[in-house]
């Protein structure tokens, strides 16, 4: 009853930004994604019928109680489809750091909910998975197929959920994480989540996501660099003028949630002034301060170069990410989910 999995982060092209429904982690609106190759993360879930109780360790350390009861909630979801009662030890270990501007739940839920069903004895498809890991958190739905996603919003628990639109090697492009804020996010996604209606402007973006949806898709699809770079910016944008504009859930004296700091804005006008230049590169940012910049694979080297003084400036520093696999099973595993 034990069994390893892993799970690559994803960044999202097309945000889901608001929910229909909470508790199932239902989206307002589809969204597009990409499975980031440079981050990690490591689940082994075993369970056994001699444990009293869940014990869960993040990095080493045993989990907080917030983060411990939600891993235990969707070790319940698994128990419920198995028909098992038993208790689980969930070791889970992430290569890159909680600071790095990635939203480790993606790739924790994820290879947890891979881990955890392969150890109660069941073999998922990649549909059933990622409708389960939606359901630890959202974007981890997309962390479970490869490559470039769709993350198919839907209206009930089972037609919402990710699949492929191309493999990780349709397109070579690189992502540059350029981390420029080290500090914890003050507001979580889930807040921010929740937040989203009451913004004047969350219905504007609502409205124009059809249209961005579908040049997103075709630029990726047509691997077109500058109409799918355009597109994702205004669409990054458009998440956070939501952001801004969607009062704070503790801070009533705040008009608006940023995540945005003074380094996310230096990176901005930097990749517009290299765009200028003939360097072709585009940002997207989640919820938080770090930026993500796209290029083509052969213009790596060139970003980095431009990037290194500005890093150097803003004492950050950069993780680099090509186009990454779905969730897999590791070492034992991969042999048999059961031990
Ligand atoms: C800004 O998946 O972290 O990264 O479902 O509450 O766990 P929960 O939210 P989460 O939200 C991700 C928000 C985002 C955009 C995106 O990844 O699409």
């Amino acid at each position: 009853m034990k069994a390893t999995a892993a799970a690559h982060p994803n960044l999202a092209f097309v945000k889901y930004w608001g929910k229909v429904d909470p508790r199932l982690n239902l989206p307002t609106n589809p969204s597009i994604s990409v499975n980031l190759d440079g981050a990690t993360t490591v689940t082994t879930v075993a369970f056994s019928d001699e444990r009293e109780t869940d014990q869960v360790f993040i990095n080493d350390q045993p989990a907080s109680p917030p983060a411990r009861q939600r891993v235990v909630r969707h070790l319940d979801r698994v128990r419920r489809l198995a028909g098992v009662e038993a208790r689980a030890l969930v070791a889970s270990r992430n290569d890159f750091p909680a600071d790095a501007g990635i939203a480790s739940s993606a790739s924790a839920f994820a290879a947890l909910s891979l881990a955890a069903s392969r150890a109660a004895g069941l073999e998922l498809d990649e549909r059933t998975l990622s409708i389960l890991a939606r359901k630890g958190s959202g974007s981890a739905s997309r962390s479970i197929p490869g490559g470039f996603v769709e993350w198919q919003a839907g209206e009930r628990d089972e037609d919402s959920y990710a699949y492929p639109i191309a493999p990780p090697e349709h397109w070579d492009i690189r992502v540059v994480t350029a981390i420029v804020d080290q500090q914890p996010k003050a507001v979580s996604s889930g807040q921010g989540h929740r937040a989203a209606p009451q913004s004047p402007f969350f219905n504007a973006r609502l409205a124009a996501l059809p249209q961005t949806l579908t040049t997103v898709r075709r630029a990726l699809l047509d691997r077109d660099l500058s109409a799918f770079g355009l597109a994702l910016e205004r669409e990054a944008v458009s998440m956070h003028v939501v952001c801004m504009t969607s009062p704070h859930p503790e801070r009533d004296w705040l008009s608006g949630i940023y995540y945005w700091g003074p380094g996310s804005m230096r990176l901005v006008h930097a990749v517009q002034a290299w765009r200028r230049e003939g360097l072709e590169v585009y940002f997207t940012m989640d919820a938080g301060a770090n930026v993500h910049l796209i290029c083509r694979g052969g213009d790596q080297a060139e970003l980095e170069g431009a990037l290194c003084p500005l890093l150097l400036e803003l004492e950050g520093w950069c993780l680099v990410s090509r186009p990454g696999r779905g969730a897999w099973l590791v070492g034992e595993g991969e042999a048999g989910a059961q031990s």
